[in-house]
């Protein structure tokens, strides 16, 4: 029970594959109370109410990359928990180029100003809204889901890996001014490979999970594993963890070459 009594919002429940799924679940284990919240359009497919009744969670639609969401999200939950908020899971992430099949060499510029809306200014706007309505308790804890594409090449990420660099610096910046004014801390978790809506999107995905899996001394870090991972933030066994980027990812990202793949 690390989260008893603390109160949260997740971001991004879409089906039981989701990560913010299996963070919602565990969160509620660990005695948290909780309030979930995705896109409109995801709404539709009503698996999130499911979750709701599971974790006897409100469900607040909010687009976010829509200012006038995000506040109404934030005021509703402050209201229905009677206070201010712990922590926030940002686990959001969508390319308008990936989807719809265009090459990393002819992307189309409108539809990537909307991939970066969607993917990181949103972290920055779920910030900015909670420090303008002051929506966070001191030492509050705030994560956002990232994939190390951000830091080397993976070329079928295509313009998601901007996303991500754009989404792990906004954790660094406003994890200062979070941190100087409320103790609350920042970070980004950077996740292996997961069998999820997001991460089939991405073209050759089987074929990526699989090459990752053999090439993690750990193999590949799975999404109830994340979870784990995402609790132990939200709590205070790590109050003086901000501004940082931490792989979750079985040792992938300090590998350089590993013997099994050869073989
Ligand atoms: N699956 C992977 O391989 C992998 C690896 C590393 C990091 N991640 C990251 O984990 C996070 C969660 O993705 P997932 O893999 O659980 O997939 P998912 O498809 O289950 O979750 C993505 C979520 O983003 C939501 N979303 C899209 N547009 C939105 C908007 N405008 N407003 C609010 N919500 C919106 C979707 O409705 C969905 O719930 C993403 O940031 C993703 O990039 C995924």
């Amino acid at each position: 029970m690390i989260l008893k009594g603390k109160k949260g919002v997740i971001f991004g429940a879409l089906d039981n594959q989701s990560i913010a799924w299996k963070v919602a679940e565990r969160c509620v284990a660990e005695g948290a109370s909780i309030v979930l919240t995705n896109a409109p359009v995801a709404m539709r497919m009503g698996e999130i109410n499911k979750l709701a009744e599971q974790c006897n969670a409100p469900v607040i639609p909010a687009d976010a990359t829509s200012l006038e969401d995000l506040e109404n999200l934030f005021q509703k939950s402050m209201e229905h928990f009677g206070g201010k908020i712990d922590f926030v899971l940002h686990s959001i992430g969508m390319s308008v180029n990936v989807r719809k099949g265009k090459a990393y060499t002819d992307l189309n510029y409108d539809w990537m100003q909307k991939t970066f809306d969607v993917s990181a200014i949103s972290f920055h706007k779920v910030m900015q809204t909670i420090w303008k309505m002051d929506a966070i308790n001191d030492w509050g804890s705030i994560l956002g889901l990232t994939y190390i594409a951000a830091q080397r090449v993976f070329p079928d990420y295509s313009e998601m890996a901007e996303s991500k660099a754009l989404l792990e610096s906004f954790a660094r910046s406003f994890g200062y001014h979070l941190g100087t004014a409320k103790n609350v801390r920042v970070n980004t978790i950077s996740q292996s490979p997961t069998m999820t809506t997001a991460g089939q999107g991405i073209k050759g995905f089987t074929e990526f999970f699989n090459y990752a899996d053999k090439m993690s001394p750990l193999g590949n870090a799975p999404a109830e594993a994340c979870a784990d991972y995402c609790i132990a933030l939200f709590s205070d066994l790590t109050r003086y963890v901000t501004m940082q980027n931490l792989f979750h990812d079985g040792g992938f990202s300090t590998m350089g070459m590993n013997p099994a793949l050869v073989q």
